[in-house]
């Protein structure tokens, strides 16, 4: 696998890294970040794949209330070479996919109010870090999310950015896998979510389909609400392989393959749970979202990850 840094400079570090400020948390901050780590190990205990859990282990994130990035650091990139920097919130595309190709991880760093643990209107370093870094302790996850950077910039340059973001979504976010102990969960949106670790598993209302590169690139997704479907890989070395082909075939190919409804299931799906959809129909024209944990990178349809 590809795990040199590669090609072009990095300028998005210099241009949108801020300091983290750690000794500016506050301790309602810190509590905020151990309740719910708390909670998430619990559910995740039996839920969370074997990469997800060994990486939780490994870095060791409630030490002191929010993890300083300066701990995490020098542990990360001893594993796979990756690193987590502090933004200022959501940050370009360009500069997002500039600093995976180069295993650097933006991650907010601010952290939800006390009063509302469930709602949040953007990521927060909870979804951010304990979300997503752990997966990055895995080597061939890395690789994955440094290819996927790679191939971000592409797909920007091809015009195919809603097509690549949407693999985004139904792995790094909501990606679940299929193992001998039963369905596990890797993406980081459901991982940071209470409800959706258990939603996304054990409720009837989803489907939960085989992935297939081309069927996720043509299926929308909704930012608002738990997902509709989920897209079961078989393994973590399997993900990565299936990306490595050209996607520029794959996209002319999605020119003329129509969008798929969140919901839809069609011939050619290996169906593992036909959902009920009932969660789904009965939230229907009901707002605000009940947990608003409809994470994270961007709206569908617009050019965000
Ligand atoms: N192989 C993809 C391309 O040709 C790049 C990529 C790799 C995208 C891994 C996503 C994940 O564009
Ligand atoms: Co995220």
């Amino acid at each position: 696998m590809n795990v040199q840094v590669p090609f072009a400079p990095l300028e998005a570090e210099t241009d949108f890294a801020i300091d983290q400020d750690w000794a500016g948390y506050s301790a309602d901050d810190h509590s905020v970040w151990s309740k719910l780590y708390r909670r998430q190990c619990a559910l995740l205990a039996p839920r969370g794949c074997d990469a997800l859990l060994k990486g939780l282990g490994a870095l060791d994130l409630n030490s002191g209330g929010i993890p300083d990035f300066a701990a995490i650091n020098p542990k990360l990139e001893s594993l796979t070479g990756w690193r987590v920097i502090a933004v200022p919130g959501l940050i370009p595309d360009a500069a997002f996919f500039d600093l995976l190709a180069h295993r650097r991880f933006p991650a907010a760093r601010f952290i939800r109010d006390p009063r509302a643990l469930d709602y949040l209107s953007e990521p927060d370093i909870f979804h951010d870090v304990f979300g997503h870094v752990p997966m990055l302790t895995d080597p061939v996850f890395a690789d994955y999310m440094q290819a996927y950077g790679e191939g971000g910039l592409r797909a920007l340059n091809l015009d195919h950015l809603h097509h690549l973001a949407r693999l985004y979504w139904y792995t790094v976010e909501f990606g679940l896998m299929r193992t001998p102990s039963g369905l596990k969960i890797y993406g980081a949106g459901i991982a940071s979510s209470a409800a959706e670790t258990v939603f996304a598993l054990d409720d009837p209302s989803p489907n939960r389909l085989a992935f297939d590169m081309l069927r996720v690139m043509r299926t929308r997704y909704r930012i608002d609400d738990f997902q509709q479907s989920y897209f079961v890989i078989p393994s973590l070395e399997a993900l990565l392989e299936a990306t490595l082909q050209d996607f520029a075939p794959v996209y002319a190919a999605l020119e003329t393959a129509p969008d798929l409804a969140a919901e839809a299931v069609v011939p050619g799906d290996e169906v593992l749970t036909l959902g009920t959809q009932a969660y789904a129909k009965a939230r229907q024209g009901a707002s605000p979202p009940p947990l608003g944990e409809g994470d994270p990178e961007g709206v569908e349809g617009a050019d965000t990850p």
